[in-house]
Formats: structure tokens, sequence, C-alpha cells
């Protein structure tokens, strides 16, 4: 759960820091699951920054969540050597089995479905990651099996 107090310490940690407007989001995803609205002008103001500023930082990296994740965040790699094994349909399986698109969580909270842009798996494309497991050699009856354990 977001709590103020300790988002102002992570900021706090940070603002002497090169390259502290990334830091600090990184850092609070990392805390909260995903970066409050309210940190926002907590973050401007420790780095004298603007407020839109800020939210132009945050909203032009796509691995920054704005919202709460799900209890479990499967990512799917959308990267050219995982789309070249299938990835495509393989993403298409996920959106209608979880009846969501990109970027989402089911209406159950239990599965948000994120891209990625090469998980470092090449080799055993199509990959994906499911919370912090990695997964090779996707395929619709694995990401059925990985979507059940998720969602019981
Ligand atoms: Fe998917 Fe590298 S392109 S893991």
């Amino acid at each position: 759960p977001w709590e103020p107090a300790r988002a102002s310490d992570i900021i706090a940690g940070l603002t002497h820091k090169e390259g502290a407007t990334l830091l600090m989001l990184q850092a609070l995803q990392q805390a909260f699951g995903y970066v409050p609205q309210d940190a926002e002008p907590m973050v401007a103001q420790a780095l004298n920054l603007s407020r839109a500023e800020v939210h132009g930082v945050l909203t032009f990296y796509p691995d920054f969540r704005r919202e709460p994740p799900g209890r479990h965040v499967l990512k799917l790699c959308r990267a050219e050597a995982c789309q070249a094994a299938g990835g495509d349909a393989l993403a298409a399986h996920a959106e209608t089995r979880l009846g969501v698109t990109f970027g989402a969580t089911t209406a159950d909270g239990a599965v948000t479905l994120e891209p990625a842009y090469c998980l470092g798996l090449c080799a055993t494309a199509p990959s994906a990651m499911m919370n912090e497991r990695v997964v090779g050699r996707l395929d619709a009856v694995k990401l059925d099996a990985l979507l059940a354990e998720a969602q019981r």
C-alpha cells in the first residue's frame, strides 16, 4: 500500500544522485509496485522541477506503472526474436484468455499483462516473465497453465 512517509524517505535518499528523477521513480515503483500520482509532486519538489516535468518522465518510459498491478504480472516479450517465434499469436492468445489488453489488469485483480522488449532469452523464444520467473519456449498450452496457476 501507498505510504507517503516511506516515499519521502526514498526520495530524500536519492536527491543528490545523478539522474535522480529516474532513480526515484524506479525506487518508488519497486517499493509500491507502481508510481502513485501523489508521488509526482513529491519528486518534483525534491528536485526543483515542475510536476509536468516529472509527469513527462514518468509517461515517457513504458516500464512505469501508474496504477497498482494485479497480484501477478505477466510480461510477454514483444521484441523481434520472440515475434519471429510466434510471439504475436501468443500475445493475442493472452489478451483473449485474460480479457484485457496489454497494460491492463484482469477484473479479478489476478493478472496484469505487460509487454517486455527482450528479456535476454532470445535463444528460447518466445519468452515471458511471470512475476520474477522467466519462462522460455512458451506456447499456448504453457501460457494457459501459467495463467491458470496465477488465477487460482
Ligand atoms: Fe524476446 Fe529477446 S526478443 S527475449
